[in-house]
């Protein structure tokens, strides 16, 4: 199966667990679920802007990784500061990449904003391999991300 035969399908599935009336987290931990279990990437989760202008480590399927990442730093604060999704075919060529695991190789994050246009998630996703994400993953992330974002923020 192509890969955007796999996000056609996932869209509608990641809408319908978008639940309005549930946990802001538990949602996040559904939504991360069903995006690992379709693809077969290392990592897949979300980090969540605290009050304290760092990154939390969110709801997440793979390793143990860092709980905190301040504003601008690693590829996730930088997708934060910048407010744009951040694609990187190879993690050792980005300066400041923060290595959670040695295993990732490639890597993309997306913010989640909300109505106000505020970063206030992103979600990461980590590849053992090198260039695992091109321009068609960043469009379909970034519409599951609004998705999300829509119905929880
Ligand atoms: N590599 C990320 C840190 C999070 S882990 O990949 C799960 C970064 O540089 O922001």
């Amino acid at each position: 199966m192509t890969k955007e035969k796999r996000y056609e399908e996932l869209l509608p599935q990641v809408a319908a667990l978008v639940d309005p009336a549930q946990q802001t987290v538990s949602v996040l931990a559904n939504v991360c679920a069903a995006l690992h279990q379709a693809f077969d990437w290392f990592w897949t989760g979300f980090y969540v802007v605290g009050d304290d202008r760092k990154l939390h480590l969110g709801p997440f399927q793979g390793t143990p990784a860092c709980y905190t990442i301040p504003y601008g730093r690693g590829v996730c604060g930088t997708a934060w500061q910048r407010g744009e999704t951040v694609v990187v075919p190879d993690v050792e060529a980005f300066p400041g990449h923060i290595a959670c695991s040695s295993l990732s190789r490639s890597e993309i994050v997306v913010p989640l904003r909300d109505a106000g246009g505020r970063v206030r998630a992103v979600l990461d996703i980590d590849s053992t391999e090198l260039a695992t994400f091109d321009d068609t993953d960043r469009q379909w992330l970034e519409r599951i991300a609004a998705t999300v974002a829509a119905a929880i923020y």
